[in-house]
């Protein structure tokens, strides 16, 4: 095991009916006027933004909202609200949906905190130096944002998705409410349930062995996140499934699931450039990469794939080149079993593409050269373009 810092300092609310008191939370937490952030409506039409500032107001607090965060959030609305908001007294941010309004959210406080313009944060040009108190109020179980260090955004203008992180990033609390997933189209259901599996798979796959605990917990995540899934899709309002998910939707990317080890996280770089010029979900850049990339890369340690698959997934034969081919397709057999594409030609706004689509693809996805990424198996720009080929059909 290698040597970590282990840092998850956001206060977890968990249960039914919790989204009623974050009123009090906020207040707790020093706030007393609140930018709340949410996004394209589904908290409006299904009540949960009225259930937020009905608690704020109870607790006496201001507050404001702004909505129509987009999935694959866009630069534009995050620095519209950090203009907007600056030198306006606002001392509390609180993010009413998933990770799409987290990361604007997280994007606003580098903005108020530390000046505009926000992207440089992202193209590493500054440095986040501080955090405007913030917190959220989950309403999908999916991009584990609500404890990570995370932020993604995309810069519309050049087509660009871009992560930054940093422990700036790390709300102070998170109100998660299983309930409020039981409106989740069965779409968005499938999705969530594919990025938790990915946060753990592209931390499981790295360049150091031996870590037993930290597989451990990785491995009972992904079971139990995989049969939760399928009972969520089967009966949406079942509060038990709900909360599996929603759980192993944090541990999935608070990084516990990676202690002591590298992460590879190659599968969320090349869907990343998916999402940016197809505006796809993110889960479904991840689904249609996946089977891709563990393909060319198992040989780099059959074992531990043939292990997974034994742990997981069932599998029992004994040779391990054939285990690990077993492990690849039953992962994919799963996410198709959800509903979820496996290839560009299941995505609508993919299809089929050209081969210069594919150098294109690979140039983004590897700075146009310049970077290499995973550790598992570090692939280069002409490795992304045999992968993104290989999900081309
Ligand atoms: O916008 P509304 O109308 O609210 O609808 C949303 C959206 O269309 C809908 N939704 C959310 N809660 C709902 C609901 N519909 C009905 N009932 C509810 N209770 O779901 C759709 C997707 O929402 P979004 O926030 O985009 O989903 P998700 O949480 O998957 O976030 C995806 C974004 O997070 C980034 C992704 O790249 C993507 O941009 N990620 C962020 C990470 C982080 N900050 O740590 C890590 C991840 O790997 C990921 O990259
Ligand atoms: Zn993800």
């Amino acid at each position: 095991m290698n040597a970590f810092t282990y840092y998850a300092p956001t206060k977890i609310i968990f249960g039914a009916k919790t989204t009623d008191q974050v009123g009090r939370h906020v207040k707790e937490h020093g706030g007393s006027r609140v930018l709340v952030i949410y996004g394209g409506g589904s908290a409006v039409r299904n009540g949960t933004l009225k259930r937020v500032t009905d608690s704020l107001q109870a607790a006496g607090l201001d507050y404001v909202c702004e909505g129509g965060v987009q999935p694959n959030p866009r630069l534009a609305l995050a620095q519209a609200l950090a203009d907007r908001y600056q030198d306006k007294g606002i001392d509390f941010l609180l993010a009413v949906g998933g990770g799409s309004v987290l990361d604007t959210m997280k994007a606003v406080s580098h903005g108020l905190t530390c000046g505009s313009p926000i992207w440089d944060f992202y193209e590493g040009k500054r440095t986040v130096t501080a955090q405007m108190p913030m917190a959220s109020v989950l309403t999908i179980a999916a991009a584990g944002s609500e404890m990570s260090n995370s932020s993604v955004l995309t810069n519309e203008e050049t087509g660009v998705k871009r992560g930054v992180n940093t422990d700036f990033n790390r709300p102070l609390f998170a109100i998660m409410d299983p309930e409020l997933t039981y409106t989740l189209p069965p779409y968005q259901t499938a999705c969530g349930v594919t990025d938790i599996m990915m946060h753990t798979l592209d931390r499981y796959f790295s360049d150091t062995d031996g870590d037993g605990i930290t597989d451990a917990i990785a491995e009972a995540l992904l079971r139990d996140v995989m049969d939760a899934g399928r009972a969520a899709l089967a009966q949406p309002d079942s509060y038990q499934a709900r909360s599996e998910i929603m759980w192993c939707g944090s541990l999935s990317h608070n990084d516990l699931t990676g202690l002591g080890h590298t992460k590879d996280f190659s599968v969320h770089q090349l869907g990343h450039v998916l999402s940016a010029k197809y505006d796809i979900a993110h889960g479904a850049s991840l689904s249609v990469m996946w089977a891709g990339w563990a393909r060319f890369v198992c040989d780099t340690d059959l074992n531990r794939f043939a292990n997974l698959g034994r742990r997981v997934l069932g599998v029992t034969e004994a040779d391990d080149g054939i285990a690990a081919q077993q492990t690849i397709d039953r992962f994919e057999a799963y996410f198709a079993s959800l509903g979820m594409p496996t290839c560009f030609s299941h995505v609508p706004e993919i299809g089929v593409v050209s081969e210069e689509t594919l150098a294109e693809l690979a140039q983004r996805c590897s700075y146009h050269g310049s970077r290499r990424v995973g550790v598992f198996r570090p692939i280069d720009e002409g490795d992304m373009e045999e992968i993104y080929r290989s999900a081309n059909r």
